[in-house]
């Protein structure tokens, strides 16, 4: 992999030893995939915040980059945590709560921002063709195919090497020709919900394995319902963009058709759940935008949750700020507008929670196993009449 001089002198030591393990980190994972070289990137997206799944090892790491004098060289994001400051936290045992805000608090001493929040596009808009180094799933989909940005599926080590860096190898997604589809989706049946673009998403990542899809009929999506189909898709497979904007591809290449029994099927093997109540209902997997917090207001009304169910509605700090009116409204009705955290990457089991019901096709399809809960997949009028109800 060539270097330039000053890469050369960072691989070699002479910045200290936290830029040079962390070009080596680079570097190893260029020669790898046989990258040629290191790309500028516009902005790196850290995942693998949240102490449940980060676990002790990687802080010790964090803190060891810390005393070494490791800032980042990009604007610097991070994922969510595992807990909100107001509500979630409070809950936690001490230990859990120490532990979480020492990983945090490294990050900050490194310069990254502590956005944490799995949705870092609404925070700045990313540029066309710009290159980045996002590590959560979700984002990486949503930045290829809807920001039409450029970035591989990083690993929580390799997005923070790159945001100390400012670089990433150039392979995979950071190669023209690596991103043009290979297959083309014929939906033969109209997606009605959030829920369906999600359960599209977990279809086509577990048939698709890494071939990029050209999906007819999303034309008129819009933006929130992308980014549940990416997110699903990604949680169940490695493709990280899809097409949607085109019907023609230029080449011959091998058809898939989707069916509304496909779709249905998607959605019963996500709801597991026996009981009728759920403990929690869980809106904002990813993250909510400002339009959907705009939407969760105009839809509950003035009811309120029923006092034996949680309600969470989850979103990033930014949003949250400029939803203010809306956020008022939802609370008033005992949901909870939660920023820098999700059900997912914190522990609802800790908290007696044994059944969730989402919206969110990646919820849906992660919560037995990171959450030991039952799931009930529904659309968010669902949600929230079952959240409202009686
Ligand atoms: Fe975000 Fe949590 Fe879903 S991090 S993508 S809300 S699992």
């Amino acid at each position: 992999m060539y270097l330039t001089r000053e890469e050369e002198r960072i691989y070699n030591g002479e910045l200290g030893w936290a830029n040079q393990v962390c070009i080596k980190i680079l570097v190893r994972l260029g020669e790898l995939f046989n990258a040629t070289k290191l790309v500028p990137i516009s902005s790196a997206h850290v995942s693998g915040v949240s102490y449940k799944t980060l676990g002790d090892a990687p802080i010790e790491f964090l803190e060891t980059l810390v005393n070494d004098k490791a800032k980042v060289n990009v604007e610097a994001t991070l994922n969510p945590q595992s807990f909100d400051k107001k509500y979630i936290r409070k809950k936690l045992p001490q230990n859990l709560r120490k532990k979480q805000s020492c990983g945090v608090e490294c990050f900050e001493k490194m310069g990254f921002t502590p956005s944490l929040t799995c949705t870092p596009y609404y925070l700045k808009k990313q540029k066309k063709n710009a290159h980045l180094a996002w590590a959560e799933s979700s984002a990486v989909v949503y930045a290829n195919s809807v920001i039409e940005a450029w970035t591989n599926r990083e690993g929580g080590p390799s997005a923070l090497a790159a945001a100390i860096i400012g670089k990433t190898p150039n392979y995979g997604m950071h190669i023209a020709e690596n991103r043009q589809p290979k297959v083309l989706v014929k939906l033969e049946t109209e997606l009605k919900s959030e829920t369906e673009f999600g359960a599209l998403g977990i279809f086509l990542g577990k048939v698709l394995e890494d071939k990029i899809p050209v999906i007819q009929g999303l034309q008129n999506a819009s933006k929130d319902n992308l980014k549940q189909l990416g997110a699903a898709m990604a949680s169940t497979g490695m493709v990280n963009m899809f097409y949607y904007k085109t019907n023609t591809v230029k080449d011959r290449i091998e058809t898939l058709n989707v069916e509304a029994k496909d779709i249905q099927q998607t959605i019963e093997n996500l709801s597991d759940a026996l009981k009728q109540e759920p403990d929690l209902i869980f809106i904002g997997c990813p993250h909510c935008s400002l339009a959907e917090i705009k939407q969760i207001a105009g839809l509950i009304q003035n009811g309120k949750v029923k006092k034996e169910t949680e309600c969470w509605i989850c979103t990033s700090k930014h949003i949250k700020q400029r939803a203010r009116k809306y956020v008022e409204k939802i609370e008033q009705t005992g949901a909870h507008v939660i920023t820098d955290t999700c059900a997912v990457v914190t522990w609802t089991d800790k908290l007696g929670i044994k059944t969730i019901m989402t919206n969110s096709a990646k919820t849906a399809h992660y919560a037995p196993t990171m959450n030991n809960a039952e799931t009930m997949l529904a659309p968010l009028k669902e949600c929230l009449k079952t959240a409202f109800r009686g």
